[in-house]
């Protein structure tokens, strides 16, 4: 387990609370898109998709390294919260009806997050793209997505629905870009 990152956003978490208000794009999009209920929230942190997922009936597998993160989810209906680590764990295949994965990037993934959806199912993700004029630098640029990145690496597996990259103030005041993007598991896709 990637033990370094597992205490600093367990750190991160204890000293920092984030608000607890889900994405816009997982608001706009979970609902209308998605018709059946299984849904898996990516580094679900401390759950503002997961809680909302489930509160509009989604039976959401909330995944993520911080144990502190993973238990400030135990007991609440419909989230199934477990502690995995990304660098090992691998994603069941033909599970979920709704995929969510907002500010975490693990490019690794990508393959895996195409096969762990159902036919007609919806992935929903959204995170920060690299740009001289970003205001917040992570201590890795591979954390950042580059420009189209996004929208290339799935769009040839998946429908997209919609695309976007834009500039927005993160909760700490900082102007960052960032891309999104709306995709869907179709047949003839393949
Ligand atoms: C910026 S937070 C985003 C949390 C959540 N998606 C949100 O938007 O509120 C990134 C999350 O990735 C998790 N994370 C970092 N490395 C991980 C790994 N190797 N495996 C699983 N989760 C990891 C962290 O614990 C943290 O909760």
């Amino acid at each position: 387990m990637a033990q370094a990152d597992k205490e600093k956003w367990n750190r991160r978490y204890e000293n920092n609370p984030i608000p607890d208000i889900p994405i816009k794009i997982v608001t706009d999009y979970a609902k209308k898109e998605a018709t059946v209920k299984k849904a898996l929230d990516i580094a679900a942190g401390m759950g503002r998709n997961s809680k909302y997922l489930a509160s509009i009936g989604f039976e959401v597998d909330a995944l993520d390294i911080s144990s502190l993160a993973i238990e400030s989810l135990q007991n609440i209906a419909n989230i199934n919260a477990k502690e995995v680590d990304f660098d090992t764990y691998i994603l069941p295949t033909d599970r979920y009806d709704l995929i969510v994965c907002t500010y975490f990037l693990k490019r690794e993934l990508f393959p895996q997050i195409i096969a762990a959806l159902k036919e007609n199912g919806i992935l929903i993700y959204e995170t920060f793209v690299y740009h001289p004029k970003n205001e917040q630098t992570p201590s890795e640029r591979s954390f950042l997505l580059e420009e189209g990145e996004l929208e290339n690496a799935f769009k040839d597996d998946l429908t997209i629905i919609k695309s976007s990259e834009y500039w927005h103030e993160t909760i700490k005041g900082k102007m960052m870009k960032k891309a999104s993007i709306v995709a869907k598991k179709q047949n003839n896709k393949h």
